[in-house]
Formats: C-alpha cells, sequence, structure tokens
C-alpha cells in the first residue's frame, strides 16, 4: 500500500505532527509505520481523526495490554478510557507540571494516546520533553554520581488528587505506591539511554544522604525541565497525541485566565498501554 505521509517536525528535540495517516486503520502495516515513526520523534501529533473510542481502543492494542489508572475511574462504557475534563470556571487541569505517567508503578506506562474532544479557544497545550537528549546533555560528573543509582518514585499525594478537579472521579483506591527505578534506563526497542526522573513522583535516591539526593535531584530536574528540550502542541479539536511515554515528561499547560481561555471546557480521552520493569 502506496502511503502519502507529511511529517512536519515541532521542534529541534522531538515531536513531529504527521499527516496522510488515518487512525482509524488499526491494520497492524498502518500501526508498524505509526510505532516507526513514534521510536524517531517520540511524540506524534494527528490533526482531524475522527476517531470512534473502538477505534482509540484498536489502535491502543496494537502497542501491547491496555492499563487501567490505579487512581482515577474510567468510563462506564470504556472502563480503559480515562476522560480529563476540565470544566469552564476551573483554572487547573490534570497532568499539569513535568512528569511521566505513573512511574511510581512497578512497571510504569509504555505509550499514551490521547484524543481531544473539546478545547478552549487558547490555553491548555500540551507539552512534552525529550529524555534521551536530556541524559546525552547531562553533565559527566552528575553522569558518574547516577549511572548505577536507583530513585524511590512514589504517588505520595497522588490517591487523593481527583478531589482536585471537579469532574475527575476517583476509583476508591487511596493507598500509596513507591518503586525504585534506575536513574537512567535503556529504551527496549531503540536501546538509547534515558534520563529516568521526575519532578512529579521521584522522591529519593537510593543509598544515598537525604541532602545529597535532594541537591542531585533539584540539579537533574532544572536540566531536564529546559525549554530546549521541548516541543508544545497546540490542540484543535479531533487530534490526537501518541507520545512514548519511557522516554518523554509532558505536562498539561494551565494557561486558563479570564479573558482568554478561562470560561471554556477541555476535554479528553486518554488510553494507556502497559509497560516493562525499567531496566
Ligand atoms: C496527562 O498528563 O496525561 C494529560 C496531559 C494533557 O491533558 O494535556
Amino acid at each position: 500500500m502506496l502511503i502519502l505521509m507529511d511529517i512536519k517536525l515541532l521542534s529541534g528535540a522531538l515531536g513531529a505532527e504527521i499527516s496522510g495517516i488515518n487512525l482509524k486503520d488499526s491494520s497492524l502495516e498502518n500501526w508498524n509505520i505509526i510505532n516507526n515513526l513514534l521510536l524517531e520523534h517520540k511524540a506524534l501529533f494527528f490533526r482531524d481523526q475522527d476517531i470512534s473510542s473502538e477505534e482509540q481502543i484498536n489502535l491502543a492494542k496494537r502497542f501491547g495490554p491496555l492499563e487501567r489508572h490505579i487512581y482515577v475511574k474510567g468510563r462506564d462504557k470504556y472502563p480503559e478510557i480515562l476522560r480529563i475534563i476540565k470544566e469552564p470556571d476551573e483554572k487547573r487541569q490534570w497532568g499539569e507540571t513535568w512528569h511521566t505517567d505513573v512511574s511510581y508503578n512497578p512497571k510504569p506506562t509504555k505509550v499514551i494516546i490521547l484524543r481531544s474532544l473539546k478545547i478552549p479557544p487558547v490555553g491548555g497545550d500540551t507539552m512534552f520533553s525529550n529524555m534521551e537528549i536530556a541524559y546525552e546533555t547531562l553533565d559527566d560528573k552528575i553522569k558518574d554520581k547516577i549511572d548505577n543509582k536507583k530513585a524511590i518514585h512514589s504517588s505520595l499525594g497522588a490517591a487523593a488528587f481527583t478531589e482536585d478537579y471537579k469532574a475527575m472521579e476517583g476509583n476508591g483506591n487511596l493507598d500509596e505506591y513507591s518503586n525504585a527505578h534506575p536513574m537512567v534506563r535503556t529504551h527496549p526497542e531503540t536501546g538509547k539511554k534515558i534520563l529516568y526522573v521526575n519532578s512529579m513522583y521521584t522522591k529519593k535516591i537510593l543509598d544515598l544522604e537525604k541532602n545529597e539526593s535532594e541537591d542531585i535531584l533539584n540539579e537533574i530536574f532544572r536540566h531536564q525541565e529546559r525549554l530546549d528540550f521541548t516541543c508544545r502542541f497546540k490542540w484543535t479539536e479531533n487530534a490526537v497525541a501518541i507520545w512514548d511515554n519511557r522516554s518523554t515528561l509532558h505536562q498539561g499547560l494551565t494557561d486558563f485566565f479570564p479573558g482568554r481561555g478561562l470560561g471554556h471546557e477541555r476535554v479528553m480521552d486518554r488510553i494507556a498501554i502497559e509497560g516493562d520493569h525499567p531496566q
């Protein structure tokens, strides 16, 4: 099959907007093209994709088994789809500072597929950051300190977070989860090294004193959140973002201010695909 595809890079660091691919098509052939693009660009964006929930699920299943969120209730009819809702009068939204999804799990999410249903006229873009570049450009002295270290990722505070968002419903689980992961992991498909910590969930470096751990983590957080490692996607309705949760950080921007984005709803459907034990 001949596919006429256009690839527009979003920044020098990562991210590509793809046209000419229909996400209704979850054939192995179409998925192979998407997955190869994903491994290269880490975050892919597709506009005008009027796909159904079933079609979003079918595409997601090509990447692997689907993951239910540990704290947030899925949709009644499609429990594997988590609906992210910002009500018109809310100034905050889910996923609002730099993070890697559920890195406190033993096997954090592999890939996310996020589809936009309602988008404010302005505000609520999503940003992504490339953790392969963050590792490559890390100071050698810090690399030496962390290359064989693990850090604790914890969901402390995350269990009750649905209370902060009016229309997001918890699933009743309030347990806290912590897991230690290598600070530098190897991507299971590309073999590239990835800086694997994030300021939302990474709490402490194992085998280091509290102060030393804090100093190193703060220095790494400042480094990995540099704007030159990022790209920014401006949503339109019926757009789809697919990102590699292993090699990126992301955040939904909460720039909802009076006379601009405030007063408008933002609604997204999110599907997560199960990952593996970071190595
Ligand atoms: C997320 O953090 O998974 C959601 C990001 C967004 O809604 O832009």
